[in-house]
């Protein structure tokens, strides 16, 4: 037996999902700089669920369907109401309330391939709405309703913050949400599809890849970028904190990767977003601090960063509470996890691989008063 730490390079599965090749990622054979400039998050998930992509009755058709799924059952609702959520971090909240949101759905243990499309489409609607009452309800808000000409991503901040808001907040959570949406074999679609494997139902695989997006190796990274430069706060003190964390053998939040060598195709995107967007609202300083730290560590220690590093920066241009950037990660990952999730089921095999035991051997049992 040879141990493999982390599964590095090991392949556990095939799919016609999404593929990281020669450090480009496609969904479905289609390059990812071609859909973040051209699809909107519908059409991807739409391409994840189906491997094409739709025409404009079948994308009318999903977005009505996700449109009708969007309210949470008031249950759902109550149970957010009933904790203390100023000391809960919302991906715990989250992770809560979707396994709590298969409580109410009748068809939660029916395992026909249409029940599990309905149940995607539920889940996938219902995660941004849980998402905005939860940051609504800990500011002692009620939750709002969603729009039904809406698309998701307007949906999403709209339900966030009771106005409708502008073009270019769309555009961006829109295209960051094509980003985030697919990442091959990534730890949370791989747990997603772990748990699914036993033939367990949607909602415990969803539950499961949420738990496992929160780890800061993971999802949480970008939040955490945020909590880095809000500290070093100022673009002259970029460095020095940043060979001081160096020094002390701690990690770059938002650098490097476990798959690609050159660079993440994502960051770019969200790179020349946040740009733009930190130049509008009078915030440039997260960018170019951003950047100080992007060239610093590409020089000094060979990584590239990653889709979370310019995330951070766009989201909290948009005005978004820095806890809720992984929830939002979420949002987008659950097209992926569903499309994962439904392969899974189409071909499924029980996984479950094998630990060298490197523990004592031998042992004879010694009564407790003995110990
Ligand atoms: C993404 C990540 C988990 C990949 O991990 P991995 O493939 O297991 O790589 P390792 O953690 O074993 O790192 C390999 C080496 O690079 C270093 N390294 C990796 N990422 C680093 C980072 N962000 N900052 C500083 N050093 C880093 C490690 O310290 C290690 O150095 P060593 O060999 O001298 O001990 C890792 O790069 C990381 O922790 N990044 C920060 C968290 C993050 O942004 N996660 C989001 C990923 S999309």
């Amino acid at each position: 037996m040879t141990v493999t730490r982390g599964l590095e390079g090991v392949i556990a599965t095939e799919s016609s999902i999404s593929s990281i090749i020669d450090d480009q990622l496609r969904y479905v054979g289609y390059d990812i700089d071609d859909l973040a400039e051209n699809a909107t998050f519908e059409e991807i998930i739409y391409l994840l669920w189906n491997k094409k992509l739709p025409n404009q009755s079948e994308l009318d058709e999903l977005k009505g369907a996700i449109a009708k799924e969007m309210a949470l059952p008031q249950p759902v609702i109550d149970h957010l109401k009933s904790y203390d959520l100023k000391t809960v971090h919302p991906m715990a909240a989250l992770r809560t309330a979707v396994s709590i949101l298969g409580l109410f759905d009748e068809e939660a243990d029916i395992m026909e391939q249409e029940a599990n499309q309905r149940k995607a489409i539920r889940i996938q609607a219902k995660i941004s709405a849980i998402i905005s009452a939860f940051a609504r309800i800990r500011k002692g808000l009620e939750p709002v309703q969603p729009k039904s000409d809406l698309n998701y991503a307007a949906n999403f901040l709209y339900m966030l913050k009771g106005e409708e808001p502008k073009a270019i907040e769309v555009e961006a959570i829109d295209k960051a949400l094509v980003l985030h949406a697919d990442h091959e074999l990534n730890a949370s679609t791989f747990t997603a599809r772990v748990c699914v494997a036993t033939l367990s139902d949607v909602y415990s695989g969803i539950t499961a890849a949420i738990g496992a997006l929160k780890g800061p190796l993971h999802g949480g990274a970008n939040e955490r970028v945020m909590k880095m430069l809000s500290e070093i706060g100022d673009e002259d003190k970029a460095i020095d904190y940043i060979d001081e964390k160096l020094k002390n053998k701690e990690k770059i939040m938002g650098m490097g990767h476990r798959v690609y060598e050159t660079g993440d195709p994502r960051a770019k995107h969200l790179k020349k977003m946040s740009k733009e967007l930190t130049n509008l609202t009078g915030n440039a300083k997260w960018y170019n601090m951003s950047v100080k730290i992007e060239e610093y560590i590409k020089e000094h220690k060979g990584l590239p960063a990653n889709v979370d590093f310019y995330s951070a920066s766009v989201y909290h241009s948009l005005g978004i509470d820095h806890d809720l950037f992984t929830p939002i990660f979420a949002m987008s990952r659950v097209s992926g996890w569903l499309a994962h999730i439904l392969e899974q089921y189409d071909n499924n095999r029980l996984i479950r691989p094998r630990a060298e035991y490197v523990g004592p051997m031998n042992q004879k049992y010694v009564p407790i008063e003995q110990r």
